[in-house]
């Protein structure tokens, strides 16, 4: 039997969910234009679609709203979220943001030039198309080993060196004004990144003054992955591997709404005096004063405490297993999903699922609708849907992986529930032969479309 790992809380709050009938879902998902980003969440009975902003505050951070101190400007809490902060990171500069795409924002509105580069392992959507409104060019790095679903490589994250070094002695600083590695790596995966890549990234840069920046949403479940996948780090604490990766880094933007156990709420945080003037001066404009940036008291307050819950290694070991028990019950059923398991999510093999249907037919988006007319389960599709894109020649360049993401909020569900949800694709992946692909119907344009498009069948299954 596998190592039983019990939930290291217990629930005092609760909030009642349903299960609508069929009929009633398959209504729902004709109004949502088969795109589940428009299915009202009363209508879903298990929400995978992120673990963004979905995860349950603890006691203490709930006491903590109530310490919020709404001044205007230079509230406590303030000075308690940026002292949290340069401890964690060791950044100086702390510009606080109402979520992860502002501080993404903030940066590349000021570092971004016509022709610049921004190197990363993988960009997260936000991150891309932020890069992208401002005339820069993302690049995506990763390893070999990060595209195919079926590596067991540990740390399937980690950038290409050898793509990296090519790059930088290409175009050089002037071309490249920082480089970036998401940790984990969501869009390969919820993937992460070794201490020995990070530390060769930053020795690569170090000679062309290129400053790293971490995309931190998910830092801490990339530190316990560095534990218990790299030698040298099992007796390490979780707070100690932090310190570590961050003494790498120069900058990070983060989404409190991941790793910081908060619904809302990020952080830009870095060391370059200049820039973080100029970021201060734009945030003023689009998000508030320097010591709240679009957040209450309250909010910064309930930030603080999560970036110190989150390194307790209980909660973390608790929170990987629980991503694995649900993706081993899936491998037991024989459903391919991407290998090893992530961190905050298990990752359907579209690809394999349904491998009569192309990539331009979305396979991916097939399954993200029909596990919700199934089971009242949403998901969401990371793929053709969510990233191809017309190439140079016109023609459409497709992701090098079709997923479905079933991403786990942090501290909500319960075994029983997931082990609903596996039966529920299960049941789906029985019946693969019988489902059709799709096609967009309105909507398909720009790079965040898989927010709005509208989609039907190509045929009724
Ligand atoms: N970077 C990564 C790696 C992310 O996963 C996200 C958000 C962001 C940046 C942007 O943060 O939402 O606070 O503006 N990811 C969510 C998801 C939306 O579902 O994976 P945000």
């Amino acid at each position: 039997m596998a190592e039983i790992i019990p939930e290291p809380f217990r629930i005092k709050v609760v909030e009642p969910i349903h299960l609508i009938d069929r009929e009633a879902r398959e209504q729902a998902l004709q109004k949502a234009g088969y795109n589940v980003f428009n299915i009202p969440s009363e209508h879903v009975f298990i929400d995978l679609l992120t673990d963004s902003g979905t995860g349950a505050m603890s006691d203490n951070q709930w006491a903590g709203l109530h310490l919020g101190d709404e001044a205007y400007a230079c509230c406590r809490n303030w000075f308690h979220f940026e002292h949290q902060i340069q401890a964690l990171t060791g950044l100086q500069y702390v510009i606080p943001t109402h979520q992860g795409r502002v501080a993404e924002n903030l940066l590349f509105s000021v570092v971004c030039r016509p022709g610049t580069m921004i190197p990363s392992n993988n960009h997260f959507d936000t991150t891309r198309a932020n890069i992208m409104a401002n005339e820069g060019e993302p690049l995506d790095l990763v390893i070999a080993e990060g595209r195919d679903p079926q590596s067991l490589y540990p740390f399937k994250g980690n950038i290409d060196l050898g793509r990296l070094d090519a790059v930088l002695k290409t175009h050089g600083a002037p071309k490249i004004p920082l480089a970036m590695l998401t940790l984990t790596n969501n869009s390969g995966g919820g993937q992460p990144v070794s201490m020995q890549n990070i530390k060769a990234v930053k020795e690569m840069l170090k000679p062309y003054q290129i400053p790293l920046f971490f995309d931190a949403c998910r830092f801490a479940e990339n530190a316990y992955f560095i534990k218990v996948r790299e030698s040298g780090y099992s007796h390490r604490s979780i707070e100690s591997i932090v310190h570590e990766m961050f003494s790498y880094a120069d900058g990070c933007t983060m989404s409190a709404k991941k790793d910081g156990l908060v619904n809302m709420g990020g952080f830009l945080a870095l060391n370059d005096a200049r820039l973080a003037e100029k970021v201060k001066a734009k945030l003023i404009l689009i998000e508030g004063f320097l010591t709240y940036g679009g957040l209450a008291g309250r909010d910064l307050e309930a930030i603080a405490r999560g970036l110190a819950e989150v390194l307790d290694e209980n909660y973390l070991t608790y929170r990987i297993a629980q991503v694995k028990y649900l993706a081993d019950l899936l491998d037991e059923y024989g459903v391919p999903c991407l290998k090893p398991t992530g961190g905050h999510a298990v990752y359907l093999d579209a690809r394999r699922f349904l491998p009569r249907i192309p990539p331009a037919h979305f396979p991916g988006q097939t399954i993200v609708t029909q596990l919700y007319l199934e089971a009242g389960v949403r998901s969401v599709e990371v793929g053709s849907f969510m990233f191809a894109h017309p190439g140079p020649d016109g023609h459409m360049v497709h992701p090098d992986m079709e997923l479905v993401r079933l991403a786990i909020p942090r501290r909500v569900y319960t075994h029983a529930q997931l082990a609903y949800v596996a039966h529920a694709v299960h049941e789906l992946y029985q019946k693969r032969d019988r489902l059709s692909g799709m096609r967009i119907i309105s909507g398909g344009e720009g790079s965040l479309r898989h927010f709005t498009a509208h989609l039907e069948y190509l045929s009724k299954s």
